[in-house]
C-alpha cells in the first residue's frame, strides 16, 4: 500500500518555543507517511531541544546556521529549498512570522524560506496575547494572502499559565492539514453528504441492537472529500473517531435520528454517499427501565426502520446517489438488486467479515457496481484509498 508522502521531501522548520518538543512527533508522523524529513532550527529553539534529537530521528543533517564549519554544502539554504516538496513551520513564532511577512532573511531558516517555491504550512504557536497582537495578526494575514496555509493554533491552557488561543496543535492535525493542502481541489463548490458508522436501537436504557461498524470507511470518505475541496456534511452513528477537520459533523444514535438528520441536510446536496450500517429493524417498545432476568425466555418485537437510501432514491433528481452493500455471500447479485431497488447511480459492494475487509479494520475489499450493469473489482486497499477511488468514479459520473 502506498504511503501518502512516499518519495516526498518535507522540510520542517522548528522555531524557539516551549512547544518545540512536539515537533519531534510531527517529524515521526511525516516519516510514517513515507516522507524524507529535513529539519532547520533557529538559534533560539536549540535552548529547548538539541539538534541531535532531530538529526538522529530524521537521519539527516540539521541546518542551524548559514556559516556552519565542516558543512560540505555551502548553498544548503538554496539546495534544500529547491528539493522541498513542502515546508512546515512548527512552531511558528511571532519572530519568524514577522520576518517572513516582511521579507527579512537574516539567519539559516529565514534565508531558506526566502528561496522556497513549494507549499508552506505555518503553525503559529505562542502566548495568547502575543498571538492576538495586531502586528502578529497582520503578518499572518499577509502570509495567508501570499499563499501560505495557516493551521489555527489550539485553544486552552498555555505553558505560561494564560488561557486562550496559541497552543501548538495536535501533531496529527498538522500532518492532516498538510495532506489536505497538497491534494488537488477537484470537488470545490460541490456539496457532499456522507453517512458513517452503525446505528443503535435501544432495548432498554442499558442495552441495544447494533453492529460492529467503526465508522472508518465513512469517515475516510468524508476526510478525502474535504481534502479534495468539497463542502462535506458527515452524519454518523455512535463511533469513537474524532470529527474530521473542516467537516460539518452530526452525531446520531438511532436510525430514526439518522433519518431525520439526513432529510434535514440533503437539500441542495450534489452527492450522497451512504456508508453507514443502518439497522433494518428497531425494538417496537424499548423498556423505560433495565429489563430484569426473571424470565427464561424473552421475545422482542421489532418493527422495520425506514430504508433511508431507498427513500432518497425515490426523490432524487440530479443528485448522485451512492450506496454501500455489506455482504457475506452473493456479493454481486445482492448489490445489483440494491442498485436497482434503491435507484442508485453506483454501489460499493463490500465483502465483510474477512481479515483485510469489512468492519473495524483499516482496509477493505470492494467492488464498484454501476447502474449500466458494469462493475470493477478492486484489491485490498486502505479505506482512504477506497475513498479516493470512489471519489474519482463519482467525479466521472458527475461529468456525464
Ligand atoms: O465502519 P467500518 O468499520 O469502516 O465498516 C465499513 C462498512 C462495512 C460498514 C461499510 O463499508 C459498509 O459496507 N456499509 C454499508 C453497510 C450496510 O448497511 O449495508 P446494507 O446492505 O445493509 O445496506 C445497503 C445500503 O442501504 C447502505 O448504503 C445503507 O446505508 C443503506 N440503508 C440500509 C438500511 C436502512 N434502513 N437505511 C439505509 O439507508
Amino acid at each position: 500500500m502506498k504511503e501518502w508522502l512516499e518519495g516526498k521531501t518535507i522540510v520542517l522548520c522548528v522555531c524557539g518555543g516551549i512547544a518545540a518538543y512536539k515537533s519531534v512527533e510531527v517529524l515521526r508522523l511525516l516519516q510514517k507517511q513515507g516522507a524524507t524529513v529535513r529539519v532547520i532550527m533557529t538559534q533560539g529553539v536549540q535552548e529547548f531541544v538539541g539538534p541531535l534529537t532531530f538529526q538522529a530521528l530524521s537521519g539527516q543533517p540539521v541546518f542551524t546556521s548559514l556559516f556552519e564549519k565542516n558543512d560540505s554544502s555551502t548553498m544548503r539554504h538554496i539546495d534544500w529549498a529547491r528539493e522541498a516538496d513542502a515546508v512546515i513551520v512548527a512552531p511558528a513564532t511571532a519572530n519568524i512570522i514577522g520576518k517572513l511577512a516582511n521579507g527579512i532573511a537574516d539567519d539559516a531558516m529565514s534565508t531558506f524560506m526566502m528561496a522556497v517555491r513549494s507549499p508552506v504550512l505555518l503553525c503559529p504557536s505562542m502566548n495568547t496575547h502575543m498571538y492576538e497582537n495586531r502586528a502578529v495578526q497582520r503578518n499572518i494575514d499577509i502570509l495567508e494572502a501570499d499563499g501560505c496555509y495557516i493551521v489555527e493554533p489550539g485553544t486552552g491552557e498555555l505553558a505560561c499559565g494564560d488561557r486562550g488561543a496559541g497552543r501548538f496543535p495536535d501533531p496529527w492535525i498538522i500532518v492532516d492539514r498538510l495532506l489536505a493542502f497538497l491534494t488537488p481541489k477537484d470537488f470545490t463548490g460541490k456539496k457532499i453528504l456522507v453517512t458513517a458508522g452503525p446505528t443503535q436501537e435501544p432495548i432498554d436504557p442499558v442495552r441495544f441492537i447494533s453492529n460492529p461498524s467503526s465508522g472508518k470507511m465513512g469517515f475516510s470518505v468524508a476526510r478525502m472529500a474535504e481534502y479534495r475541496g468539497a463542502d462535506v456534511t458527515l452524519i454518523s452513528g455512535p463511533v469513537s473517531l474524532p470529527d474530521p477537520l473542516n467537516v460539518a459533523c452530526l452525531r446520531t444514535r438511532t436510525t430514526l435520528e439518522m433519518e431525520k438528520a439526513v432529510f434535514d441536510h440533503v437539500k441542495d446536496v450534489d452527492v450522497v454517499i451512504k456508508s453507514a450500517a443502518v439497522s433494518d429493524y428497531r425494538v417496537e417498545k424499548p423498556s423505560a427501565h433495565k429489563i430484569k432476568k426473571d424470565k427464561d425466555n424473552m421475545i422482542l418485537t421489532l418493527v422495520k426502520n425506514t430504508d433511508i437510501l431507498k427513500e432518497l432514491g425515490k426523490i432524487k433528481k440530479k443528485q448522485i446517489l451512492v450506496g454501500f452493500a455489506a455482504e457475506t455471500e452473493d456479493l454481486v447479485k445482492n448489490a445489483e438488486k440494491k442498485i436497482r431497488e434503491k435507484n442508485l447511480d453506483m454501489i460499493v459492494a463490500n465483502i465483510v467479515g474477512q481479515k483485510t475487509s469489512g468492519f473495524g479494520i483499516d482496509t477493505n475489499i470492494v467492488r464498484f457496481l454501476y447502474q449500466d450493469g458494469t462493475n470493477e473489482e478492486l484489491p485490498s486497499m486502505l479505506k482512504e484509498e477506497v475513498a479516493m477511488m470512489l471519489l474519482d468514479r463519482i467525479k466521472h459520473l458527475m461529468a456525464r
